[in-house]
């Protein structure tokens, strides 16, 4: 058995396969072909933060595959109430055949994973947003943009970042990542992503000048300034953040065929301007959709792996 909780546990051949069965039943979906490969296994939802895509990609996924998913927020939960979380975990693995987190300690869903019976799946944690990275490069594939692929991650150094780097160090493409003085990368997670990329060939790259960062890139994103969990930090991220917005000017710099990715949701006028981000909706509003298609792939891989 098998947990999704960052990059890190996964090769690169499992990650491409996970993403190739999100492509299948993607195929298949549209075509109005529905496998239910999940037939009678439920997917428990807990969430301890906000979200629109991540909730409704697992819920109309697990519907889709013949499954149903409970969405368990901490609000109605007793894990909200301080039931420790080994205790809530060992309850919800006996009732149910998969479970996805989104919380704030990456550390919570490891405990709760080492005592899980099922796989979980870390749908987004202060540290890591892996999920939304199985969308992203589906979405590059889809866009015909893998060959040569160079991406310039524009802002904070956060979940979104530490993930682009575990893609690119696993996968062995080239990230250039730049972020204001003081919200750089986290260092254990940079120095992780370094060592695999030694095997992958994968060339990382952290700086603080976004135009060097965009020059000649073929992928070009972002995330917003202040995560959830820092709201408080808001209005200065604003001001420490000028000079970070990705807008028309600075992806002039970037290859002339270049594309703009967005994890969503997108704050205009900080991290990205309005007009670019309409400019790019097609393949924004696809990498958004595709959180359906990938997830659906990587339930469906989670559970072919218990045999
Ligand atoms: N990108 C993403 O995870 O979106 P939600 O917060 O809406 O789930
Ligand atoms: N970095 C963002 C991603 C949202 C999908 C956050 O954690 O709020």
């Amino acid at each position: 058995m098998r947990h999704f909780l960052t990059l890190k546990d996964f090769t690169k051949e499992e990650i491409l396969e996970i993403i190739e069965i999100g492509l299948e039943i993607k195929k298949d979906l549209k075509a109005g072909n529905y496998k239910k490969e999940l037939e009678m296994q439920t997917l428990a939802m807990i969430f301890e933060k906000s979200s629109t895509r991540t909730r409704v990609s697992f819920e109309t996924g697990m519907f889709q595959l013949g499954g149903h998913a409970l969405f368990l927020s901490n609000r109605d939960i007793h894990l909200g109430r301080g039931e420790p979380v080994k205790d809530t975990a060992r309850v919800i693995s006996s009732m149910c055949d998969m479970v996805m987190i989104r919380t704030f300690e990456h550390s919570m869903i490891e405990e709760f994973a080492s005592y899980s019976k099922v796989p979980v799946i870390n749908g987004l944690t202060d540290s890591f947003h892996p999920i939304q990275l199985l969308a992203d490069y589906m979405t590059i594939k889809e866009y015909g943009m893998e060959k040569n692929l160079v991406v310039a991650y524009i802002g904070d150094g956060n979940n979104m970042t530490n993930s682009w780097l575990m893609l690119a160090a696993k996968l062995g493409f080239e990230l250039r990542i730049a972020t204001p003085k003081g919200y750089e990368v986290d260092n254990a997670v940079l120095r992780d992503a370094m060592d695999i990329a030694t095997e992958s060939g994968a060339v990382i790259k952290v700086m603080n000048d976004p135009k060097e960062a965009v020059r000649g890139a073929t992928i070009v994103t972002t995330d917003t300034w202040a995560s959830m969990g820092q709201e408080d930090e808001k209005e200065q991220r604003i001001k420490d953040f000028k000079g970070f917005m990705v807008d028309g000017l600075m992806m002039c710099l970037a290859d002339r065929d270049a594309k703009f990715l967005h994890c969503l949701p997108a704050y205009r006028g900080q991290e990205v301007s309005e007009e670019l981000l309409e400019n790019h909706a097609d393949i924004v509003f696809s990498e958004a959709e595709n959180r359906l298609h990938a997830q659906k792939g990587l339930m469906v891989w989670l559970d072919r792996q218990r045999g």
